[in-house]
């Protein structure tokens, strides 16, 4: 479907048309069902819904606890359960409405050969575009063991493109010292887009049993807590990625139409939102109104206007306090 250029919320990603520049993020909306049955929700509120991450293999995920409320934020350690590519492929697709919006699939694997070999089954199927996931820190082998390590991330990239002509979106880990580096490294692996960013590594502890709240000890933090360190990676990838056109889709912490905003202008092309949903599930409609007051109000004809349109100050290199 072509782009609506009238529209001044729709955007071209990759070749693909959205609707909005709004993404829900893997992990927190199923298979892309899940909130259609919440009353007034609609995925065409939305450019593309990200599916759970999905191995070869079925798995039954992490042992309890696996989600724990911090401040401004939640620790989850799912454990990447899902029911198999096969399955997803073969029982659940089908049953997903892609006249409503974009369906991204999020490939994880424990070795490069799994994540080729997810990567394929979903390359021979309807999916829209096809996310790695190389970030997880929820797993003991692969996910951020791969992804903080630019090799292994160039690797996994280099080897999914080897298998699918379908948009190729890379999730960075912001637990690496160097994210623009390990994006350089996967721009060159053939990467299409970037995600940015996945969770960060916490934890949390009952003092009175002195043990870990969650099962597998460490967790993903999500939510508002992050944002400020996602807007900082955003703008760090984008400074690689913008020359070469590869798109980002921000997220991290993401509850109003300000923060998507921020991460338009920080650099990215389309925004996430995933934690937000498991308070607020119809909160896609009123950030996409803020989005489109803001655009009226600033005289611009497309949200795609924005992107890196961040205004630094002339005081050098970047640092802390
Ligand atoms: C419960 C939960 C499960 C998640 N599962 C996945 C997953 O399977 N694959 C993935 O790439 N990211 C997963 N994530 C990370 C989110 O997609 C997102 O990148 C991260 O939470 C930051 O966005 P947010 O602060 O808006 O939630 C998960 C996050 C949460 C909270």
């Amino acid at each position: 479907m072509p782009t609506t250029q009238a529209d001044p919320l729709a955007i071209n990603f990759c070749g693909l048309h959205f609707a909005t520049p709004l993404v829900l993020l893997s992990g927190c909306v199923g298979f892309g069902e899940e909130y259609t049955r919440v009353a007034g929700f609609s995925n065409r509120d939305v450019g593309a819904v990200c599916l759970k991450g999905t191995t070869l293999a079925p798995r039954l995920g992490n042992k309890p606890h696996r989600v724990y409320e911090t401040p401004q934020g939640m620790l989850n350690a799912i454990g990447l359960q899902n029911p198999g590519t096969d399955y997803v492929v073969q029982s659940i697709l089908p049953q997903l409405d892609f006249s409503e919006t974009r369906f991204i699939a999020n490939v994880s694997g424990s070795t490069v050969e799994e994540y080729i070999e997810v990567t394929r089954r979903f390359d021979d199927s309807p999916i829209d575009a096809i996310e790695i996931n190389i970030s997880c820190p929820n797993v003991k082998e692969g996910g951020v063991a791969f992804g903080n390590d630019p090799d292994m991330s160039a690797r996994v990239v280099a080897a999914c493109r080897a298998v699918t002509k379908k948009p190729l979106i890379t999730k960075l880990s912001p637990n690496q010292t160097d994210i623009a580096e390990n994006a350089r490294r996967c721009i060159e692996a053939g990467t299409d887009a970037f995600a940015v960013i996945n969770t960060l590594m916490g934890m949390a502890i009952d003092a009175e049993s002195r043990t870990p709240v969650i099962g597998n000890v460490q967790g993903g933090l999500s939510g508002p807590a992050i944002k400020p360190i996602a807007l900082l990676k955003v703008h760090q990838v984008y400074q690689v990625s913008k020359a070469h056109k590869i798109p980002i889709i921000g997220q991290g912490g993401v509850a109003s139409a300000e923060d998507a905003l921020e991460f338009l202008i920080a650099g990215a092309s389309a925004i996430g939102v995933g934690t937000t949903l498991f308070y607020d599930p119809l909160i896609c409609p009123k950030i996409n109104a803020g989005i489109r007051d803001y655009l009226h109000r600033h005289k611009l004809s497309s949200v795609t206007q924005l992107t890196g349109t961040l205004q630094l100050p002339d005081t050098g290199p970047l640092c802390g306090s």
